[in-house]
């Protein structure tokens, strides 16, 4: 759930502060400037559809387990620190288990496995994101978003409960260290890249009409295949109405994912959400965060620092200049161990995400159809017997100017 915020009065069009500087990996906040009253969301009436999208239905109400705190407490043990799996804006996510059926607190090893997403009383976020989430996420289904199970509402306390994902979040495979962590190969960050695509394209097909306005590495969870979903819909917006380009609504979102004319004017269009994607795409390839306040200065902002890297990437077989340049920006974790042409490819397509203007931006629907075609070429390749991958990046530009983290 986005943890970061900021807001913009609907009928006020104001330009943001300057976001103030905080720890690397953590969002920043634009302040208050209407004195931090509530956004009334329009939340959408849809009817109920089958089909579009990719295998994603959109229901005319959500079909949800309510739960008591009682009950939640005994699918966590309590709440116990032990089974904490993570903590973002919203609060603490404790696994727990319920009954594959009825959803009713299940023996440790018994039934299946929950993510409970319980929300810190200190937290900025509270009833307008909890039910953000119970009202969009309540209602879509798609392979490549998580399903909301239930929630509870009670004594003040706000909680969700999800499927549990087994890998966890993007964001810790790509950033973190550890035996946990093994570096993704470069088929796994494909496969994350297509299914999150197309979890976003079916948020914005027609069917569904949804601008996501939060899609970052940690917002990405992965199935025990690396099946990418994606949760939090907090932030999700609904629009832009009929005959309008975009939505006018607060700035809130996460430093370093928020597209620029979002962020300048607080109009959010759904092309928003493919700079965002554009983002992840960049951080897939390249292993670093989208912002870093450890890297030196002009490479703090990633899409800044990668632009020269990754404009015209894409012409010519990928040992040319565009090759060269495109193999001192990837991943080392990768270890060269990737098809340059696709990777020139992604690349440019990060690019198109990108760009300034939304308009020239690609749609989602693009976006999935040239990754698939990306994914095609690795795999046609593959069945070929040839080895297509660059040796290791000779020296990166990042490193030659001032140490990784
Ligand atoms: N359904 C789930 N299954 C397994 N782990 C989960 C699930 N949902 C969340 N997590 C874990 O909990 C962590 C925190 O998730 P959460 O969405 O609350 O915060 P975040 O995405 O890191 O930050 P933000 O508040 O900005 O969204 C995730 O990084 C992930 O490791
Ligand atoms: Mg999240």
């Amino acid at each position: 759930m986005g943890n970061c915020f900021g807001s913009c009065p609907e009928e006020k069009e104001k330009q943001p502060q300057s976001p103030a500087p905080k720890p690397a990996g953590k969002e920043l906040s634009w302040p208050k400037e209407n004195g931090g009253g509530v956004e009334q969301e329009q939340y959408p009436r849809w009817p109920s559809v089958n089909g579009g999208g990719g295998g994603g239905v959109v229901l005319e109400a959500a079909r949800l387990r309510v739960f008591t705190l009682a009950e939640l407490r005994a699918v966590t043990r309590g709440f116990k620190p032990e089974m904490v799996l993570g903590e973002g804006g919203f609060g603490r996510v404790y696994k727990g288990w319920a009954d594959e059926r009825t959803l009713n607190p299940a023996k440790s090893g018994a039934g299946v496995v929950v993510a409970v997403k319980k929300l810190n009383p200190e937290s900025v976020q509270g009833l307008q994101e909890w039910q953000s989430e119970v009202d969009f996420l309540g209602r879509l289904s798609h392979p490549n978003l998580v399903k909301l199970l239930g929630y509870c509402g009670e004594d003040r306390e706000l909680l969700l409960v999800y499927e549990f994902m087994p890998k966890g979040s993007l964001e810790n495979h790509l950033f973190r260290r550890g035996a946990a962590f093994e570096p993704l190969s470069w088929d796994t960050r494909l496969k994350i890249a297509v299914g999150a695509a197309r979890g976003l394209a079916f948020l914005h097909s027609p069917d569904a009409q949804i601008i996501y306005r939060d899609f970052k590495a940690s917002n990405i969870l992965l199935d025990s295949d690396f099946s990418p979903k994606l949760s939090d819909f907090g932030l999700a917006k609904h629009g832009p109405a009929a005959g309008k380009s975009h939505v006018t609504t607060r700035i809130i979102g996460t430093y370093g994912y928020a597209a620029p004319e979002y962020v300048a004017t607080g109009h959010l269009y759904v092309k928003s959400d493919v700079y965002g994607f554009g983002v992840v795409l960049l951080e897939l390839l390249t292993g670093l965060r989208a912002h870093d306040l450890n890297r030196p200065s002009h490479q703090q902002s990633l899409v800044d620092w990668a632009r020269p890297y990754i404009a015209g990437a894409g012409a010519g077989s990928g040992s040319g200049s565009s090759g060269r340049k495109l193999a001192g920006l990837m991943d080392a974790r990768l270890a060269g161990q990737y098809p340059p042409k696709a990777a020139l490819r992604a690349a440019r397509l990060a690019h198109r995400c990108l760009c300034g203007d939304p308009k020239t931006r690609p749609s989602m629907d693009d976006v999935v159809a040239k990754l698939e075609e990306i994914e095609s070429m690795a795999a046609a390749k593959t069945s070929r017997g040839t080895r297509d991958s660059l040796p290791p990046p000779r020296r990166s530009p990042y490193r030659s100017s001032g140490g990784k983290p």
